[in-house]
């Protein structure tokens, strides 16, 4: 699929603002491109922690001054959550938003000395703290800061990136605890967030996602194992991920569903 000239929203039925985390490269930053093309964004919102660094952002920001802002937030410091989603209500000016997706994730830091773990000997409390703060906590604030300035009386969608691997049922080859165990814990919370919100908003849909294995800096160390036809582009991915949301309704929220729009076990 080529994704940058398609349109893939026509679910939201008038011009609506979104918000995108994790929008300084890859998902997150293809899923700002595509956006920008569709008819139906009114204004984007582009979240990442240090906006000044993301340059490819900021040159789209140059060409579309009036939709897209770039918006400083660390999912992993709730004042930084917090401030960030007072920032996109004051520039707002009353309107609502009616799609957020979150693409803040981590799978190797090497400054940090993160590598995934192949054993259990392999355990450390420093990564595994940082994956369940960014992926779990991450999502919690994210929405915690967020209910109140999504739309009420229209469609509206929660999106947040998982990743297969977070599957208990899928799990055969084991490794990567941490991002395992914390992408597990992220599916609990938005299958949490999705039951809390459909008690107060019949239109809102809340999901987790998976985008196929793509070629990004998260996934490079480990592309030399993968089929050059199952790696996606990030623009690949984030067009299929877009078909994914717009044909989701409301009996959807609480899903786990991949690029392709199958649902994947828990
Ligand atoms: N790529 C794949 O094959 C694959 C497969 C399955 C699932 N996923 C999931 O898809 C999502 C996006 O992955 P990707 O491949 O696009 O990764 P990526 O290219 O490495 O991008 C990760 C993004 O997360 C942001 N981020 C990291 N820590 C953050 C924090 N504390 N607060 C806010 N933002 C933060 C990064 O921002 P900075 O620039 O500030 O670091 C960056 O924008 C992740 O949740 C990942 O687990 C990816």
């Amino acid at each position: 699929m080529n994704g940058s000239k398609a349109l893939y929203l026509n679910c939201f039925t008038s011009p609506i603002n979104a918000f995108i985390v994790g929008a300084s490269r890859g998902i997150g930053l293809a899923f700002i491109k595509q956006l920008l093309q569709e008819p139906c964004i009114n204004q984007v919102f582009a979240g990442c922690r240090s906006p000044s660094e993301a340059r490819t952002l900021n040159d789209l920001t140059v060409n579309n001054p009036s939709r897209l802002h770039p918006i400083q937030i660390d999912l992993t410091d709730e004042h930084s959550v917090q401030k960030s989603l007072n920032h996109v209500k004051q520039q707002l000016n009353c309107q609502p938003l009616s799609l957020i997706i979150n693409c803040a994730g981590f799978l190797h830091n090497e400054r940090a000395g993160f590598f995934p773990e192949k054993k259990l000997a392999e355990v450390s409390p420093a990564l595994l703290q940082s994956s369940l703060t960014l992926h779990t906590l991450g999502v919690l604030l994210l929405a915690k800061y967020s209910e109140a300035l999504l739309a009420r009386q229209t469609h509206t969608v929660f999106a947040s990136l998982s990743a297969r691997v977070g599957s208990i049922s899928d799990n055969r080859l084991g490794g990567w605890y941490s991002y395992r165990v914390s992408k597990a814990a992220h599916n609990m919370a938005i299958k949490n967030i999705a039951i809390e919100w459909s008690r107060r908003n019949k239109h809102n849909v809340c999901v987790a996602l998976h985008p196929g294995s793509t070629a990004t800096e998260l996934s490079a160390p480990f592309q030399h194992n993968i089929a050059p036809h199952k790696l996606f582009s990030a623009t690949q991915a984030a067009g299929y991920l877009l078909s994914v949301i717009n044909q989701l309704r409301p009996e959807d929220t609480g899903k786990f569903l991949a690029w392709d729009g199958q649902v994947i076990p828990w």
